[in-house]
């Protein structure tokens, strides 16, 4: 199927879907191929080298798809794959295909969002401890202080959709708490998940109302019409249909069921190994 000429996005399972919303939303005439590894993740704990294989098989089969784009919607494999493939995969194998993360683009804003100049960070066990966030905002914002939490059981819960349960409370308060333990002075907290926009509401229960919460959908999808607006190449190679299709690696029925709570919409995904 070469020559489709989507913008490919991809996560590790469901939580790239707030970010595909934001872009669809800011960005509605592009194709867009959604691909989701469900079958292998949670992706948050998994070595580097694995969370890089998984990264770049997903993003070649995005590239046999015809995607000329693909954006990581997913912080763990942007912490841990990016600088690989676009370092060494793409100017050997691909010199004329992108692909892009979520991590910078949410550095170069989020030191703007705090006065007290002191932030939280949320993530997955592997990008908290790649300390990509505590790197990449400090070259943007050096004086800002960046404190660090990761919450190995939120991409658990919402991959099984227990996140809006009572059960969830405990984890949700567990490692909020365990954040603001760091510093009193922390007025803002970077969502640096994509999972964890589905937890945002509990998480706020949790919080004093004064702090803000950030999520990256709106962060992408803003830094992604500035990229096309600056590479026009890439830009006139996209296909402008408003297509939209979903794959898994996972079963196509739980991907449906949990994707359209995700999105508000009915969804017909495709199983990875169908093309
Ligand atoms: N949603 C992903 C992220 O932004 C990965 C979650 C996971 O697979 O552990 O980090």
């Amino acid at each position: 199927m070469q020559g489709n000429n989507a913008i490919g996005i991809f996560d590790s399972g469901f939580g790239g879907l707030t970010v595909f919303k934001a872009i669809a939303e800011k960005l509605p005439n592009y194709n867009y191929i959604y691909l989701g590894d469900n079958a292998r993740s949670p992706y948050g704990d998994h070595s580097f080298d694995t969370v890089y294989r998984y990264t770049l098989e997903c993003v070649e089969w995005l590239f046999e798809q015809g995607c000329p784009l693909v954006i990581l919607a997913c912080n763990t494999a942007s912490a841990k794959a990016l600088r690989n493939i676009q370092q060494l995969d793409l100017p050997k194998k691909y010199p004329n295909r992108r692909v892009l993360g979520v991590i910078r683009p949410t550095a170069e804003v989020v030191g703007e969002m705090s006065k007290t100049k002191a932030i939280g960070v949320l993530g997955t066990r592997g990008t908290i401890r790649s300390e990509s966030y505590l790197i990449e905002i400090n070259k943007f914002f050096p004086d800002v202080e960046v404190y660090q939490q990761s919450c190995p059981m939120w991409v658990p819960l919402v991959e099984n959709n227990e996140h809006e349960y009572p059960g969830a409370d405990y984890f949700v308060k567990k490692y909020i708490d365990e954040l603001m333990q760091q510093s009193p002075n922390i007025d803002t907290i970077l969502l640096a998940c994509t999972h964890y926009p589905l937890i945002l509401p509990k998480i706020k229960q949790f919080l004093p109302q004064e702090i803000t919460l950030v999520a990256q959908g709106d962060i992408v999808a803003s830094s992604l019409a500035d990229y096309l607006d600056r590479h026009q190449d890439i830009e006139k190679a996209l296909a402008k249909e408003a297509k939209q299709t979903f794959y898994t690696s996972g079963d196509t029925d739980i991907f449906n069921a949990q994707a359209s709570v995700f999105l508000g919409k009915k969804l017909n995904s495709k199983p990875m190994g169908s093309n």
